[in-house]
């Protein structure tokens, strides 16, 4: 079986981490797994796929010879670095928003639009960690009744915000029972305490008073399902959970609505699964969608708000199905379909 060399920048980040596990973990055909951070990690050492590997600093020449590289080092540095990537051949799949409304650049949830992947141009963007989420359960109910608009409400893990949101989570949580920490003070990256609180605010705030991270939902949401009329309104709130999503949907469809179908539709998507006997208390929480690769809908029920609506529960692991999972499973359908520039 071929195997192929692939980079991971941001190596040493949450989201790399989980990158590293899930290739090993799903048997990835990897040749040569080269772990790329800043400057501030060069030198340190870190098991992957059957190596100790040593990570290096990213820099203009660190893509020779790569197939594909996998970028969760934010926008800032994919802009930095995927040109010189891309010009050595390598293809990037990148976790950060830099690309993702570009028009030249597939943003793809391979379940989803996996056939976008065959017109890439070097560069494929992974969405936004909510909106995929959302999305696996929203499409196969799109494809069976036609989604006209939905309200959706997140309740976002700290993981969202990279390894210092779980730090600071687990930091403050510590201060509050007075167990000692790492560091007395850490500076927080979110505008207000975490530990036993909701934070209705997830990046900047723009002029119509949605934040950006709001803005991706809407705007995510149209690429991928490639429908412009769809209507989209999202409340996202970061909360004091580590790792996975959940996200309150509220959709109303071109077509009669019923949950036997509805049921029926999302049972036939692979990708998500139904968690959803209300009266065994059988719903999906962060818990038990945490390290899951699945994700978990409950609370389908008729949207008594609409004429043809649906309301549900969506949970999703915010480092796997958000992020690390999409991007390999992107890179493995880049494999599947033979769209890799060194195939
Ligand atoms: P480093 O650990 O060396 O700072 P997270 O989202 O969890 O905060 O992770 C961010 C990731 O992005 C880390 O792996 C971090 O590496 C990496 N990173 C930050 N700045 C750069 C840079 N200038 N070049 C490459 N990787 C970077």
């Amino acid at each position: 079986m071929k195997k192929y060399r692939i980079g991971i920048v941001g190596a040493t980040g949450a989201v790399g981490q989980e990158i590293i596990h899930l290739l090993e973990k799903r048997e990835f055909p990897v040749a040569e797994a080269r772990l790329l951070a800043s400057a501030r990690s060069a030198g340190r050492e870190i098991q992957a796929c059957g190596n100790l590997e040593v990570v290096k600093e990213t820099t203009f020449d660190s893509f020779n010879g790569l197939d594909i590289a996998i970028f969760s080092a934010g926008a800032k540095n994919t802009l930095e670095f995927a040109e010189a990537a891309s010009k050595q051949n390598c293809v990037i799949i990148d976790n950060s928003s830099a690309f993702r409304m570009d028009k030249d650049v597939p943003l793809v949830v391979p379940e989803i639009n996996g056939d976008c992947l065959e017109q890439h141009k070097g560069i494929i963007a992974n969405p936004n960690c909510s909106t995929a989420v959302a999305l696996m359960g929203l499409y196969p109910l799109h494809k069976r009744f036609g989604l006209k608009r939905f309200f959706a409400s997140t309740y976002q893990a700290v993981s969202g915000a990279g390894a210092e949101g779980v730090i600071l989570l687990d930091e403050q949580i510590k201060q509050h029972f007075s167990i000692e920490t790492q560091s007395a003070q850490v500076e927080s990256i979110f505008p207000h305490p975490i530990a036993f609180n909701l934070i209705p605010h997830i990046d900047e705030f723009r002029a119509d008073g949605y934040t950006k991270e709001e803005l991706k939902m809407r705007n995510e949401t149209k690429k991928i399902l490639n429908s412009q009329n769809i209507r989209v309104s999202c409340t996202c709130v970061r909360v004091p959970v580590y790792r996975a999503h959940s996200i309150s949907i509220n959709a109303e469809f071109d077509s009669p609505v019923n949950v036997p179908d509805a049921r029926s539709a999302l049972e036939d998507f692979s990708g998500v699964e139904l968690w959803d006997i209300p009266n065994a208390q059988r719903y999906p929480m962060p818990l038990n969608y945490s390290e899951k690769e699945i994700c978990g809908v409950g609370r389908l029920r008729l949207d008594h708000g609409f004429e043809n609506g649906l309301a549900f529960w969506i949970v999703g692991d915010q480092l796997w199905k958000g992020a690390a999972l999409n991007a390999v499973q992107i890179a493995e359908e880049l494999i599947e379909r033979k769209c890799l520039k060194t195939l």
